[in-house]
This record gives structure tokens, sequence and C-alpha cells, in this order.
């Protein structure tokens, strides 16, 4: 099993979207298991139709299996969740296990993180193969990009262990139709472009409905539907050859 981390401590930059869509991706052709570390539970509730009857912060507590149910399993978030931030940090390292426990159970674990830089995001990273990291242009800051891969760096130093896969930046609400924000890409581009990953997920209405109806925008119907499938699906294969994830 390989786990894919998707972080950045900024709220609203996509990365619940980007969770709930990867999920039902990958579960066309990998064993898929789902974690919304998110108190919010904004995932639990657009991956509704796949929950575990475990917990995500059971995890945390102890080591923990979750069974499989079906092609997409997903553990659902609980405001216990915020517990997990008052105890000390081990429960990082129980966390780090249940999944390590699950590695045959399991071809791709894929976590959704709250937008703090907490015990959760840190046991995500203690836990992760590859980073993912959503952004939004407007409010995007260099100082906010530099915190979050001192994050990354920091929690493998401190545990010695082996960096994960930086996939990239993200950019995950792009508005190509304004010029600003075209503008403010290019500068980003500029200055952190050997970080960004090759893609973009446009701005787009059509993801609202996603979450309300619980279902991925390429199952929709129209062009613009079609256009915004094809445009993250791209994004989700180029994951998929990152992490090798065919090769097990
Ligand atoms: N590409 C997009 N186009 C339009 N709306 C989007 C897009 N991506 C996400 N949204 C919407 O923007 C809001 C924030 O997105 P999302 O919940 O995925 O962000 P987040 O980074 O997970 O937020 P948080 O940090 O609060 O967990 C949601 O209402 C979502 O439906
Ligand atoms: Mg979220």
């Amino acid at each position: 099993m390989k786990t894919l981390v998707v972080m950045n401590e900024k709220g609203g930059v996509g990365k619940t979207n980007i969770v709930a869509h990867a999920g039902w991706y990958f579960a066309e052709r990998y064993r898929t298991l789902v974690v919304d570390l998110d108190q919010q539970a904004n995932l639990t509730m657009t991956l509704g139709a796949h929950l575990s009857t475990v917990e995500s912060v059971e995890l945390f507590a102890e080591v923990t299996r979750v069974p499989s149910a079906g092609a997409l399993t997903v553990t659902r978030s609980t405001r216990d969740l915020l517990g997990v931030e008052g105890v000390d940090r081990a429960c990082i390292e129980t966390f780090r296990d249940s999944l390590a426990g699950m590695a045959d159970d399991y071809d791709v674990c894929i976590i959704d993180t709250p937008p703090a830089l907490t015990n959760r995001t840190f046991g995500a990273l203690l836990a992760a193969s590859a980073v993912l990291a959503p952004i939004g242009i407007n409010d995007y800051s260099l100082a906010g990009i530099a915190e979050l891969l001192r994050a990354i760096k920091g929690v493998s130093a401190y545990y010695k262990r082996p960096e994960p896969q930086f996939l990239g930046l993200l950019p995950s609400l792009y508005d190509r139709k304004s010029r600003r924000e075209r503008e403010m890409f290019e500068e980003l581009a500029g200055h952190v472009g050997k970080l960004l990953f090759p893609g973009v997920v446009a701005k787009r209405d059509l993801y609202a409905r996603a979450a309300g109806e619980r279902e991925p925008v390429w199952t929709m119907k129209g062009a613009s539907a079609r256009e915004a499938g094809a445009e993250i699906r791209a994004i989700f294969e180029t994951v998929d050859q990152k992490m090798e994830l065919a090769h097990g």
C-alpha cells in the first residue's frame, strides 16, 4: 500500500474536493482506503456511500485495521479527532502503525488533513509515501509554501525516515477567466516553478454540486462535466504514474 497525503495548512484551497475525486478515481482500479482526518467531516459526507464502521480517530488510539467496504473504503471523521491534539505524540506513531498493518489489505490510501499543522497532519506525514499540496492562487504566500515544505522535512528528520515524495503544489481553484489569477499564476511559476504539479484544477461550480450530490464530476451530464472530468482525471493519472501505484 502506498499512502498519498493531501495537505496545506491553509483552509479552503480544495483539499477535500481533490481527496473525494481521488477516492472515486483510484477505486476504479485499486483497492482504495480513504482516511478523513478533518473534524469538519466534509469528506465523510461526500463519500458517505463508502463508510467503514471504523472511525478515523480509532487509528490513533490503538493499532487498528479497517475492514474493506468494497473497492472504496472510507474511515469517518468525528469530533473526537480533536482529542488527538490534546494527547502526547505517541498517537502519531500508532496511526503510522495502523496504516502499516494494512499494507497488504489496500493498494492505495489517501488521507485528507485538516487545515493545520497539528498531530493529525504530522501522523499523516509520518505515514506518507507521497504528498500533494493544493494551493489557491489568489492568496498564495511563499512563506506558507516554505512552512509546508519545512513541516514535511521536519517530520521525516525527527522520526529519521526517508522524506515522502513531494508531488507538487497543485492550483486547485484556478480561475482562468481572471486576468489577475493568470498573472499571479505566472508570478508563482516564476518563483516556485519546479515545485508546481503539472496540472491545475479549474474553478467550476460543478465541484460544489459534486460534493452535494456525492458523485464525481465525470459521471455528471454535459460538456462542462466532461471537460472537468478529463482535467481532474489527468491529474490522478499523473499521480498514479509518479507514485508507481501499478507496481505495488
Ligand atoms: N475547483 C473548484 N471549483 C469550485 N469550487 C471548488 C473547487 N474546489 C473546491 N471547491 C469548493 O470550495 C470550497 C472549499 O473546498 P474544499 O473543502 O475542498 O477545501 P479544503 O482545502 O478541504 O478546505 P478546509 O481547509 O476547510 O478543509 C468547497 O465548498 C468546495 O466545494
Ligand atoms: Mg477539507
